[in-house]
């Protein structure tokens, strides 16, 4: 029997410079690289302090024999609701204008259905607005005021995203980010922000029958031109499921993954047989060359991936911060793992 959705798929047709890179930091070897899973396996590009928490209400959903696609989006919520991450749903920083616009994508494995919303405004949870895009529409991509509204439609409360603490790091940015406009600084000098930071979190994860999936979510990059959209919400860059392989996701600088195709590019490279560690490495490694060499790279990107067989990866470019690569995970006989990538650039 051919239910409406087939019918209507059907019917249509379808600035600092790098003085080197390292192929493995000391003390950072992967664990990723040979470690293997069975059953449920949930992971997030966050480690230490965030994984356990942002991972917690999705282990309980696998434990009690729950779906998949909600582990994931619990997990996703878990960012998005919280008003100090900065990053990431509530509480994330601005565009120029002082708006906090948000990006979020979701993709399921097993039918290949994917959806995301860009640049939506009011909305606390886009990561839940992308996932019934993917599933209660035939649209993969809902932007700007048809995303709210059709999030509004489904009954999401509509709210105000901006906290004071990100509106004060706002204005601090837009008070110094001229000497040719009329907003002056406070006497105090407290400039706020010296960098433009770009926060979003992936998870990926497959089930208890190998099946993937995974969503990314972001405020995207603090300060953005008004209807700028990063990698986040674009299927192939910011995330990317494929059930006979893998799943990838990415965070940083979205406007090179998405000039390279990043979550692809890392699920290609794993079909073609690399492990996801060397398909994370390889990722960074392509941007590196894009850019005309690490001297060159004065910003922040990561990947992270999972096999279909349990094995994890992560690798990240570190141009503008000394942050360690990182991400956890959940498997039923191992706990929570977090553990570093084995491949960056450091400033
Ligand atoms: N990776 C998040 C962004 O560039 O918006």
């Amino acid at each position: 029997m051919t239910d409406r959705r087939s019918f209507i798929r059907k019917s249509i047709g379808v600035g600092v410079t790098l003085p080197f890179l390292s192929p493995s930091i000391a003390g950072a070897e992967s664990i990723f690289s040979t470690s293997k899973a069975e059953g449920p396996l949930i992971m997030c590009s966050r480690g230490t302090g965030w994984g356990e928490r942002v991972l917690a209400p999705a282990q309980e959903i696998m434990k009690n024999g729950g779906a998949l696609l909600d582990a994931i989006e619990k997990a996703a919520n878990v960012t998005e609701l919280d008003p100090d991450d900065m990053s990431v749903g509530y509480g994330g920083l601005p565009d120029e204008d002082g708006v906090v616009t948000l990006d979020a994508s979701f993709m399921d494995g097993k039918t290949h259905n994917c959806g995301s919303v860009a640049a939506i405004e009011r909305i606390k949870t886009p990561s839940s607005v992308a996932r019934l895009v993917m599933e209660r529409t035939d649209h993969i991509y809902l932007v700007g005021e048809g995303a709210f509204r059709f999030a509004r439609a489904h009954g999401f409360p509509e709210e105000n995203l901006l906290t004071d603490r990100a509106r004060k790091v706002w204005l601090r940015w837009k008070e110094n980010s001229s000497d040719k406009d009329d907003w002056l600084p406070p006497e105090d000098g407290d400039y706020g922000l010296e960098k433009r930071p770009t926060g979003t979190i992936n998870i990926l994860g497959f089930d208890a029958n190998g099946d993937l999936a995974g969503c990314t979510t972001t405020s995207g990059l603090f300060g953005k031109i008004k209807g700028r959209i990063g990698d986040s919400p674009i299927i192939g860059a910011g995330l990317y499921v494929d059930n006979e392989v893998g799943a990838a996701g990415a965070t940083g600088r979205g406007e090179e993954v998405i000039r390279m195709c990043g979550s692809f590019y890392v699920v290609a490279n794993m079909r073609a047989g690399m492990s996801p560690q060397q398909a994370c490495e390889a990722a960074c490694k392509k941007i590196i060359d894009i850019n005309g060499g690490a001297a060159n790279v004065n910003f922040n990107d990561k990947f992270v991936a999972l096999s279909k067989s349990g094995e994890v990866g992560c690798a990240q470019i570190m141009g503008n911060d000394k942050r360690l690569p990182h991400l956890s995970y959940w498997a039923p006989e191992k706990g929570f793992q977090v553990a570093s990538g084995s491949y960056l650039i450091e400033t």
